[in-house]
């Protein structure tokens, strides 16, 4: 038994990880959201504790659940909880993997009580909210800092250019152009691109396979 444990390569490894969409309020009855469904956050967090990694699983609001006693799971709404939840974690972690749909952008004002219907229109001013990968790209020491990027269109282009805008070791397109991707699927086909532009693409493969190749590459850098 203790030579598996000792073989597992997140042994005494500290893994950041955002999961889910973000709920940004319009008034107490309302927000601003996506279709996240956390499912690839959830599941690099369970691959990462199998491989003997301490978890901190930060999520917006999704209906998944764990019970891996390796994982504490902090559930947040909004960008700005997220942010500083992450930022509370990140200094004491080896890893960080953000794979949060997290909104760009918020309305300025919530309204205290729930906006009534009227004759006319209605004109929502939003505000961008913080990047919080960049913020952590710009402030990282040792960190392994990894991001993903979802695209429809110049994907390999953006997403290199997400990779050093960000100051990332790592970043994982996610194209939504590909049969079985996205949001609500329980697979995925991802291409990892690393800071040296080395481009590695991926079949479609359930997520929790996904999870494992990502984590994978991650372990051999960090061995590199
Ligand atoms: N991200 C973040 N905080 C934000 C927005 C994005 O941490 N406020 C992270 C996501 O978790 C993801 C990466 O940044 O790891 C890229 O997200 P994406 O939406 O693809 O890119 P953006 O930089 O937001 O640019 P755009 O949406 O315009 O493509
Ligand atoms: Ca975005």
């Amino acid at each position: 038994e203790r030579d598996i444990i000792q073989s597992l390569p997140l042994r005494s490894k500290k893994i950041l990880i955002t999961a889910g969409p973000t709920f940004e309020a319009i008034d107490p009855v309302r927000f601003i959201g996506n279709h996240s469904s956390g499912k690839m956050g959830f599941a690099i967090a369970e691959a990462a504790a199998n491989l003997g990694a301490q978890v901190l699983l930060i999520t917006g609001p999704v209906s998944l659940k764990t019970d891996n006693a390796a994982i504490e799971v902090i559930s947040v709404q909004s960008a700005q909880e997220m942010y500083d939840a992450t930022h509370a974690g990140f200094g004491s972690c080896d890893i960080a993997i953000l794979s949060a749909a997290v909104a760009d952008y918020k309305p300025v004002v919530v309204a205290s009580e729930k906006i009534k219907k009227k004759d006319s229109s209605l004109t929502l001013e939003l505000e961008k909210t913080k990047d919080i990968l960049a913020s952590l790209g710009a402030i990282k020491k040792s960190q392994f800092l990894v991001g993903f990027a979802l695209e429809t269109e110049n994907e390999l282009e953006n997403a290199k250019t997400k990779l050093k805008k960000k100051n990332l070791d790592l970043i994982v397109l996610n194209s939504l152009k590909d049969k079985g991707a996205g949001f609500k699927s329980d697979t995925n086909k991802v291409t990892l691109i690393t800071k040296d532009n080395k481009v590695l693409p991926f079949p479609v493969k359930a997520k929790s396979e996904v999870a494992i190749d990502i984590l994978n590459h991650i372990i051999e850098q960090i061995h590199a």
